[in-house]
């Protein structure tokens, strides 16, 4: 590690170090279907590293019917998504870690580097531990303890704040624009990995997880600290 190094890299999980965006996208359009509505993948992407309420809000919010449902109806409803959601990732495995992720956190210890996982989901931990993936990482953040989801950078900055660590030394690693947009925000340097149709905003953007190369990532946050 030299001194322009960053001292800390979060990662999103769902969509970033696992494809379990696509299982959150099916439970959620299970869940809705079963109550008459129905989403589609464009309508999704404003879920992605929304938390479990606020994306049932969201999907309520197309209910033409404008049902009112009490808070316990609300929690019942968030729960039975959750119940969908585990199901679908019962079997989740080291196959299941996306191109690129794992060589990138060796590296990044490699280099004394902290690792903190900043995930708007309940189940990260979990998710961790079933990838095979959860020794890597110095701090979790707990998502159950945020009161601001993303995009507020509460979620970022507890991990930064842990550690005591300046947030421009902070790199942030997210496949959603809430993501980014919390990243950006917090003042960090935002690596966005999907289409850069919803990724615009972030401070480098690759297609896909085997994109992301640890030496390049280094050199992109170093010509943003210049600036
Ligand atoms: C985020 C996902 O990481 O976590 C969202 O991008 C999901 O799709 C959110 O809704 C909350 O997850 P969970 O597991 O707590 O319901
Ligand atoms: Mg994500």
């Amino acid at each position: 590690m030299v001194a322009d190094d960053p001292k800390v890299f979060i990662f999103d999980l769902d969509g970033v170090i696992t494809d379990t965006s696509e299982f959150h996208y099916l439970a959620w359009k299970k869940l809705a279907s079963e109550i008459g509505i129905q989403i589609d993948r464009n309508f999704n992407e404003q879920l992605k590293g929304i938390g479990r309420i606020e994306s049932l809000n969201r999907i309520l919010e197309l209910d033409q019917t404008n049902k009112q449902r009490t808070a316990d109806e609300l929690e019942a409803l968030a729960t039975r998504k959750n119940m969908h959601y585990q199901e679908l990732i019962n079997s989740l495995g080291s196959a299941n870690i996306l191109p690129g992720i794992e060589t990138l956190l060796k590296e990044i210890r490699a280099n004394n580097i902290k690792i903190a996982l900043g995930s708007s989901s309940r189940n990260a931990k979990a998710v961790l531990e079933q990838l095979g993936l959860i020794q890597y990482f110095d701090y979790l953040v707990d998502a159950a303890k945020v009161t601001k989801g993303k995009p507020n950078p509460e979620t970022f900055t507890t991990a930064a704040d842990y550690f005591n660590i300046p947030y421009d030394q902070c790199v942030g690693i997210e496949d959603a624009a809430s993501g980014v947009e919390a990243l950006n925000q917090a003042a960090m340097f935002s690596v966005g990995v999907g289409d850069v149709a919803y990724l615009g905003e972030a401070d480098y953007v690759v297609r896909d997880t085997s994109q992301l190369n640890f030496s390049e990532i280094i050199r992109k946050y170093q010509q943003w600290m210049a600036v």
